[in-house]
C-alpha cells in the first residue's frame, strides 16, 4: 500500500505503460556501452570509497576503506598471553563456520573417516545460505553443458575467474544437484519428475535450479539434518578469533571465544577449513544489504593476519533489486527470480530503461544511473528507486503464478500491506556478495599449509562479478571438496608446537607500517549501537 502521492502518480504512469512495455524485447548493452556504464556508476568504481593496504600480504593492493581498517588492525588477542599447552579441543578437521560450506564440508569429512568440530558464532544455519532465494545453477539438461556455464560465467565475471576453479565448479556441478537431491532437497519439479530450472542475468541457458523462492532455506535445512543426524559435533555462539599455527607455520588450530562469556578457549585441529562468509554487515559505502546478521569478514581478518593472500578484494557484488520500500525491509533481497519469470524494471515514468537479466554489475550501475544522473527515480525515506513491475508475471503466465514460484516475495511484501500480484515493488541495490576473497588452490588450500577455504570467504572462482545461482553451488562444490581434502590431509599430519608468533609479528609490521589506530578485529558482529549526538 503506497500512501505517499508522488509514489502514487507515478505507479500510475507504470500501469498505464504496462500493456506496451510487456511486448518490449530491450537490447541488451554492448561490450563499450558496459564498460562505460560500470566506471561511471558501478560503487567498485569509486576511488574515493578504497583504500590502499599498507602491510601485509596484499600491501599495495585496493580494498574498501571499511575492510582495510579491519585487516590492518590489532589483534583481540593483542597483549595477552594464551596458554596453548592443553587445549580444550582436539580434532582433526576443525571447521569455522556453519552455513552452507561449513556444512558440506563437515559432512564430506566425516563421511572420509575424520574426526569433525564445526564451531559458529551465531547457531548452525544462521549464514547466508539460509538467505539465498532464486536457486542453484547446474548444466544437466539436454542441450546445455558445463562448457556452456563456464562461457556464460568467464564472461559474466570479466574474464577474470581462476579458470582451474570455475572449471571446477561447472563441472562438478550437476553431481552437486544429485547429491543434494538424495539428501533431501526438494527442487521445483513438474508432474513426471523433472526439475524446473529458468534463466538468471548472463546465463545463455535455462540452468536455475529452485526451491521456489526459498532454495537457501531449503539446502541448508537439508544440509542441518545431515549434521545432526551424523552428530558431528557443533560449538555454536562460539567465535574463531584467531587462527594457531605450528612451529612449522602450517595452521594447527584456532583460539575460540565464547560468545556470552568471553571465555577463551583452545582447539587444536589437523587441518582447519574456514567458511566463515561475507562482509555484507560492513555495509560499504553506506550500502544496505541482504546479507546476514554474522557476515562481517571474519576469516578474511584471521586468514590475512595469519599470512595468506587475498585475491580481488576490491570487488564487491551489489545485487540490483534489494527492497527500498518501506523501511522495515530496506536492502532485503528481491531475487533475480522476479525479473526470470518475468517482471521489468521500469523508472518513475514509467519507462523501461534496460534489459532486465542483464548481469547483475550492470543492471545495478543501471538502475543508479537512473536515479542519480537522469533523475528518474522514486522519491523514498531513504532516498531514489525504480519500480519492479511485478504484475506483469500474472498478466504473461496466469494468475496464481506468483503464489506458486515467488510465494516468499508475495509474503514479505504482503506483512507490510503491499500485494505484488498488484502493485509494483520499489527497489534499489543491496551490498550482496563479495567476489574478492581468500586466494585457494584447486584443492581449496590457501597460502598457509592445512588452511583450507570454502563458499564466499574464498575469492576468484567467479573473476570480477557473480552470475545467480553460482554461489550456492560454489558452497556445495567447494565446500565438499574442503571437507574431502581436508579430512584426507589431516591423515597424514602429525600436530607440532601450537604457536601464535604470527600475531606478534603482524602488530610489528602493523608499528612499522605507521598504523597506530585502536581498531581490533575481527569484528564478529554489526554495531548498529546509536552514537551519542547521534540522530
Ligand atoms: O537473486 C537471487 O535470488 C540471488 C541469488 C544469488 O545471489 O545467487
Amino acid at each position: 500500500m503506497y500512501q505517499d502521492a508522488l509514489m502514487q502518480q507515478s505507479i500510475k504512469k507504470v500501469e498505464a505503460a504496462r500493456e506496451a512495455n510487456m511486448k518490449l524485447d530491450p537490447r541488451r548493452m554492448t561490450a563499450e556501452e558496459k564498460e562505460l556504464l560500470l566506471k561511471t556508476y558501478h560503487p567498485d568504481y569509486r576511488e574515493d570509497q578504497f583504500e590502499h593496504l599498507v602491510f601485509g600480504p596484499n600491501a599495495g593492493q585496493k580494498v574498501p576503506k571499511e575492510l582495510a581498517k579491519l585487516l590492518q588492525a590489532k589483534s583481540r588477542l593483542s597483549g595477552k598471553t594464551i596458554d596453548l599447552t592443553a587445549p580444550d579441543y582436539d580434532t582433526d578437521v576443525l571447521i569455522i563456520g556453519a552455513g552452507g560450506a561449513g556444512t558440506s564440508a563437515a559432512i564430506e569429512a566425516h563421511e572420509n573417516g575424520a574426526k569433525v568440530m564445526i564451531v559458529t558464532k551465531l547457531r548452525m544455519g544462521d549464514a547466508n545460505t539460509m538467505m539465498a532465494e532464486g536457486g542453484i545453477q547446474a548444466a544437466d539438461k539436454p542441450g546445455d553443458s558445463p562448457a556452456q556455464h563456464f562461457l556464460d560465467a568467464y564472461g559474466g565475471g570479466h574474464f577474470a575467474a581462476q579458470k582451474d576453479l570455475l572449471y571446477k565448479l561447472v563441472t562438478e556441478a550437476p553431481e552437486a544437484i544429485l547429491w543434494l537431491s538424495e539428501l533431501g532437497v526438494e527442487f521445483d519439479k513438474t508432474a513426471d519428475g523433472t526439475m524446473v530450472t529458468t534463466h538468471g542475468g548472463g546465463t545463455s541457458r535455462k540452468r536455475m535450479h529452485a526451491a521456489k523462492d526459498y532454495s537457501g532455506a531449503e539446502i541448508m535445512r537439508t544440509l542441518r539434518d545431515e549434521v545432526l543426524s551424523r552428530k558431528i559435533p557443533v560449538l555454536d555462539f562460539t567465535s574463531a578469533i584467531e587462527l594457531i599455527k605450528d612451529e612449522q607455520g602450517r595452521c594447527a588450530g584456532a583460539v575460540l571465544m565464547n560468545m556470552e562469556t568471553k571465555e577463551l578457549l583452545i582447539a587444536r585441529a589437523k587441518t582447519v577449513i574456514l567458511a566463515t562468509g561475507g562482509a555484507g554487515r560492513l555495509h560499504y559505502q553506506g550500502f544496505p544489504t541482504s546479507n546476514h546478521y554474522g557476515a562481517t569478514a571474519d576469516g578474511l581478518i584471521l586468514a590475512y593476519r595469519a599470512g595468506a593472500r587475498l585475491l580481488y578484494p576490491d570487488t564487491l557484488q551489489y545485487h540490483p533489486t534489494g527492497a527500498a520500500f518501506p523501511a522495515q525491509i530496506y536492502g532485503a533481497l528481491v531475487t533475480e527470480k522476479v525479473r526470470s519469470v518475468g517482471a521489468m524494471l521500469v523508472n518513475a515514468n514509467g519507462e523501461v530503461f534496460m534489459n532486465p537479466l542483464e548481469t547483475r554489475d550492470v543492471s545495478a550501475a543501471s538502475i543508479i544511473r537512473e536515479c542519480s544522473d537522469r533523475g528518474n527515480g522514486v522519491a523514498t525515506p531513504e532516498g531514489f528507486a525504480v519500480w519492479l513491475d511485478t504484475p506483469m508475471i500474472e498478466l504473461k503466465h496466469g494468475a496464481g503464478t506468483i503464489e506458486k514460484r515467488i510465494p516468499a516475495m508475495m509474503r514479505m511484501f504482503a506483512k507490510h500491506g503491499i500485494d505484488i500480484r498488484k502493485e509494483p515493488i520499489l527497489i534499489y541495490p543491496t551490498l550482496h556478495y563479495q567476489n574478492g576473497g581468500l586466494k585457494i588452490s584447486d584443492d581449496t588450500q590457501t597460502d598457509i599449509e592445512n588452511l583450507y577455504a570454502a563458499g564466499e570467504v574464498v575469492g576468484g572462482i567467479h573473476g570480477r562479478n557473480r552470475l545467480m545461482g553460482n554461489s550456492l553451488l560454489d558452497i556445495i562444490v567447494f565446500g565438499r571438496n574442503a571437507g574431502k581434502y581436508a579430512s584426507e590431509k589431516a591423515k597424514t599430519v602429525e600436530n607440532g608446537v601450537l604457536t601464535l608468533a604470527h600475531i606478534a609479528d603482524f602488530e610489528q609490521q602493523r608499528a612499522q607500517a605507521g598504523v597506530t589506530d585502536d581498531v581490533v578485529s575481527p569484528q564478529l558482529l554489526p554495531d548498529y549501537t546509536r552514537k551519542v549526538n547521534e540522530k
